[in-house]
């Protein structure tokens, strides 16, 4: 049976150093701010900004929770989203997707400020993260992935990863996160999707398999090697009547069946989740810490 890795406790870990970073920017006068902006009621959108503002409220940042209507118009978040790029107090604006189909996203993404934007969805950042410019934002999921690695001691170095999914969240960050030319990278790394040949073929000679791919127990255990690593990114609700929220979450790995092949696997929920959330505020202090004016940057006064 597989070990389970448990991202509530990595993201534990990551809150003690957080609140000892937090403590060190008040000193200097400065609470980093996270404003979270939702437009409709996606109801699983809804859960996830709850539990985010929580989040920076237990460690004492401040918190700003927009939460608009789903009638909100592409010209009024724009300009949502340029107040929030000038609030002093504000150091990291996430806008929540999926947005409404009448928004476009990727307007909205452009018109944040880069040194805002702690999803590391701007196309500066995106930019940064391809070349290795550690300033960037690289975006949650594929930070709290990498991180839930490090901290379990299994060695990315030189490792074959493979990434089932290509998304922007995801697939596509997380391949150039592994593959930077660092210790906590140096992977070898495949991306896989839904029109890949030989699908099984390529995600057996995994050592880290990451299934990110947003379908139900996609990943089964003929895909994986004996002995591997499999860290499940999915969040799917299925419909459970006898369940009391009248859902379950499950991953996008069939659990059971590749836990009994696994040497260490993520649980859903449990797993990547907290470790997201946890990335989240990390970045938000990050960019709180980027906009302190360096020592030496300011003219001396006489
Ligand atoms: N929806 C699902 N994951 C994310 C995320 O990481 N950031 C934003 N903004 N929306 C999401």
């Amino acid at each position: 049976m597989a070990k389970l890795i448990d991202g509530r406790v990595i993201a534990e870990n990551v809150y003690v150093e957080l609140r000892r970073e937090i403590a060190e920017l008040k000193s200097k006068g400065i609470a980093p701010g996270l404003a979270v902006v939702l437009v409709g009621d996606n109801p699983a959108s809804r859960t996830y900004v709850r539990s985010k503002d929580k989040m920076c409220r237990a460690l004492g940042l401040h918190s700003v929770k927009l939460e608009l209507p789903v009638s909100t118009t592409q010209d009024e978040l724009l300009a949502r989203v340029q107040r929030l790029n000038r609030d002093p107090s504000i150091h990291g604006i996430l806008v929540q997707s999926p947005a409404p189909k009448h928004i476009d996203e990727e307007a909205i993404v452009r018109a944040l400020d880069p040194g805002k934007d702690v999803d590391g969805f701007h196309r500066e950042n995106v930019a940064k993260l391809v070349i290795g410019d550690a300033s960037g934002f690289v975006p949650c999921t594929p930070l709290g992935i990498q991180r839930l690695l490090i901290e379990t001691k299994i060695d990315i170095d030189g490792a074959h990863v493979v990434i089932v999914g290509r998304s922007m969240i995801v697939g596509k960050p997380l391949a150039l996160l592994l593959m930077q030319k660092n210790k906590n990278a140096n992977a070898t790394v495949t991306v896989v999707h839904s029109r890949s040949r030989d699908l099984e073929k390529i995600t057996r000679s995994a050592d880290i398999l990451v299934a990110a791919i947003g379908q139900a127990t996609f990943v089964k255990g003929a895909h994986v090697r004996d002995g591997a690593t499999v860290i499940d990114v999915g969040i799917n609700r299925l419909e459970d009547p006898a369940s009391e929220r009248g859902y379950r979450l499950v991953g996008d790995v069939a659990f059971d069946e590749v836990a009994r092949k696994a040497a260490a696997i993520t649980p859903v929920p449990g797993g990547v989740g907290p470790m997201t959330i946890a990335m989240l505020m990390s970045n938000t202090v990050k960019a709180a810490r980027q906009s302190l004016p360096r020592s030496g940057a300011l003219p001396a006064t006489s």
